[in-house]
């Protein structure tokens, strides 16, 4: 798997902390695209930017940091295509992909601990959509919101 990182001034550790959760996992393969330091960042544009690899195609799934994960999120979903779960618990995080097929993964800095952080991290990775026909149909509808 292809996936991209990003955060902003308010999540440069958490960050760091995650990229070392993903190096345990020898087939994802990680894209870093800031912010690289403590200067503040706006976070849209690192959500564009995150969000605009897997709108390309050039990455499978992305993982947006912020002080509270929510504009981040926020500013993810208005990205066509994109699904962002704003997840600072395990269980919303499988949820997130066994039920809504989320290919953005956001957390907040300033919210959580690097541990359960991590926790969330390896099992949002490792959980695959359901492919239920329930689940796919509502993920269609969802989708198609953005056109309306
Ligand atoms: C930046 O100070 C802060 O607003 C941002 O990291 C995030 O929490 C916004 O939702």
């Amino acid at each position: 798997m292809k996936l991209v990182i990003g955060c902003d001034h308010g999540a440069l550790e958490l960050k760091e902390a995650v990229k070392k959760v993903l190096a345990e996992f020898d087939d994802i393969q990680v894209e870093d695209m800031g912010t690289y330091t403590e200067a503040s960042v706006d976070y849209p544009d690192i959500a564009e930017k995150v969000c605009g690899k897997i709108t390309a195609g050039e990455a499978d799934r992305g993982i947006l940091l912020c002080g509270t994960g929510l504009g981040i999120s926020i500013a993810a979903n208005k990205v066509k295509g994109i699904r962002a779960a704003l997840c600072h618990d395990v269980f919303s995080a499988r949820m997130s992909r066994e039920h809504n097929d989320a290919n953005v993964l956001a957390m907040g800095g300033r919210v959580i601990g690097f541990g359960p952080a991590g926790e969330i991290v390896r099992t949002w990775v490792t959980t695959e959509f359901s492919h239920d026909e329930r689940h796919q149909r509502r993920i269609d509808k969802m989708m198609a919101l953005a056109e309306k």
